[in-house]
């Protein structure tokens, strides 16, 4: 479970350098200007951030010994992969100069 929290906090350091060296920031909120692919490519990057909030809640009540709620940690993981894998494909044709 340590691998789990590492991979999410190295991945979003990721985003967060891309931010600085980039203002992505800025850039992702002219919505009305960007191309369309680049909002799918931002909407699909925020849910994959808070889909990892949602990992890191369900997954701690799972180590604290709930059992019921790994269904649905178990679901979330595979969206929350379906979404981040999403966002790493559309990345390629998001971006703006
Ligand atoms: C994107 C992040 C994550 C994904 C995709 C993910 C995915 C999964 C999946 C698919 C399972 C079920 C494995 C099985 O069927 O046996 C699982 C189990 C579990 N996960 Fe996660 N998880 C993530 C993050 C976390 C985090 C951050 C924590 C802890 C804070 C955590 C704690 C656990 C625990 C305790 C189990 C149960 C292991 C057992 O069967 O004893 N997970 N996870």
């Amino acid at each position: 479970m340590k691998t789990m929290l590492l991979a999410i906090v190295w991945d979003i350091i990721l985003v967060l350098q891309i931010e600085l060296s980039r203002g992505a920031i800025e850039k992702a909120s002219k919505v009305t200007s960007n191309t369309n692919i680049l909002n799918i490519h931002v909407s699909l990057a925020v849910s994959a951030v808070v889909l990892y909030v949602l990992m890191i809640l369900t997954g701690k009540k799972v180590l604290k010994g709930n059992r019921d709620i790994l269904g649905l940690h178990k679901k979330l993981g595979l969206l929350t992969l379906l979404m981040r894998t999403l966002t790493f494909i559309t990345s390629f044709f998001a971006v703006a100069d």
